[in-house]
């Protein structure tokens, strides 16, 4: 399938500055920094993904005018621990987005997902083949940024990359016979989502001339708080009609998130119902699935992984705490205080 996306009847999508609003405990000279900061990386992500064939460039851009540049906020806050923003700063935000963004052309492919950033998906526009290349194309686009930061900064996304990779790959098969299932659901966020954000956190410590171990609290905040990232976004699955995807993917696909799996180990009978309807394959089946979603958005599990979610987010607070209580560090706190309850 090729041609031009169709647009779909969803909320307007969130704009690439929104996630700067949800920063409470962030100093407004701090967020305006962070916030000029951003600005140079939007028009340099926007230079580095246009093409000399339009359509390429088209399909490339296709997911751009939204999005809530989770990870290169983070890049630049962190940065706030060392000298700031500044050429380096710019270029390791803008691969990481960009590590992203081709992420999630691959992850529409694998979740036959429709929508994506209120628009329709890259794999439904352009179908799969294009999807997949584009993705790999946006890849080698952030390694070859990466290549300008020296050859750590390309070890380090290499490494990044096989456990996204990994994390993916093991998203998309049930978890083994013999494993607990939450365990391998928490191993699986780690690598899917918890390793970049982890990165973004690193590069902007590695690019602001922090020191060794500065960077590596950065790293392992990171990676808790895109644990907890991965953990909200798994609840909106289930809770939120306003994320910009369609509601229930990971129902409709079979991936189970945490709620599911808490439904799945209940011996309460009052969860029969549900329990046999998250047995079924719900892919062909839109009147089950509508069911499975509505009875999982009124039960309790979604509390329970929402407290979950809490948690872990407090655990990524508190890796933080050698690096005093300075503005930078009471920005990062309140970012992951704010992945708790986010509703996009
Ligand atoms: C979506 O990430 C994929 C996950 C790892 C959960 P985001 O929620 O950051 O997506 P955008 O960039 O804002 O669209
Ligand atoms: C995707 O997880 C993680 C990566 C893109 C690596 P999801 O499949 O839950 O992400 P969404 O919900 O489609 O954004
Ligand atoms: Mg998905
Ligand atoms: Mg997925
Ligand atoms: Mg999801």
């Amino acid at each position: 399938m090729t041609g031009s996306p169709r647009p779909v009847g969803v909320p307007s999508a969130v704009a690439p500055t929104a996630a700067l609003a949800a920063i409470p405990g962030a100093t407004d000279e701090l967020m305006a920094r962070v916030a000029a900061g951003l600005e140079a990386v939007e028009a340099r992500i926007r230079v580095e993904v246009d093409h000399e064939d339009p359509f390429i460039a088209g399909a490339s851009a296709h997911l751009l005018s939204s999005g809530k540049r989770f990870r290169p906020i983070l890049t630049l806050l962190a940065a706030e621990l060392g000298d700031g923003f500044g050429p380096g700063v710019e270029t390791a935000a803008t691969a990481v987005e960009l590590t992203h963004l081709a992420s999630l052309y691959h992850d529409d492919v694998m979740d036959e997902a429709e929508m994506r950033r209120a628009v329709v998906s890259a794999n439904a526009a352009y179908g799969n083949s294009t999807a997949i290349l584009v993705g790999d194309l946006l890849f080698g686009t952030a390694s070859r940024l990466l290549a300008e930061l020296g050859p750590e900064a390309v070890r380090i996304q290499a490494e990044t990359f096989v456990r996204l990779c990994s994390g993916q790959i093991r998203d998309d098969h049930p978890c083994p016979p013999g494993t607990d299932p939450v365990a391998y659901y928490l191993g699986v966020l780690a690598d899917k989502t918890g390793v970049l954000i982890a990165t973004a956190a690193r590069y902007g410590g590695m690019f602001s001339g922090c020191d060794d171990v500065t960077c590596q609290i950065l790293e392992s905040y990171g990676e808790k708080l895109g644990i907890a990232f991965q953990l909200a976004d798994d609840v909106l699955d289930v809770t939120s009609d306003e994320s910009g995807k369609e509601p229930g993917t990971d129902l409709r696909e079979g991936v189970d998130t945490l709620p599911v799996l808490y439904v799945k180990a209940s011996t309460d009978p009052a969860d029969r119902r549900l329990q046999e309807l998250l047995a079924r394959d719900l892919r062909d089946d839109d009147a089950a699935h509508a069911e499975a979603l509505a009875l999982l958005r009124a039960h309790t599990a979604v509390q329970r992984a929402r407290d979950y979610t809490r948690q872990v987010a407090e655990e990524a607070q508190q890796v933080l705490e050698p690096l005093g209580d300075g503005d930078a560090v009471q920005a990062l706190r309140a970012l992951a205080a704010g992945v708790v309850d986010r509703t996009v």
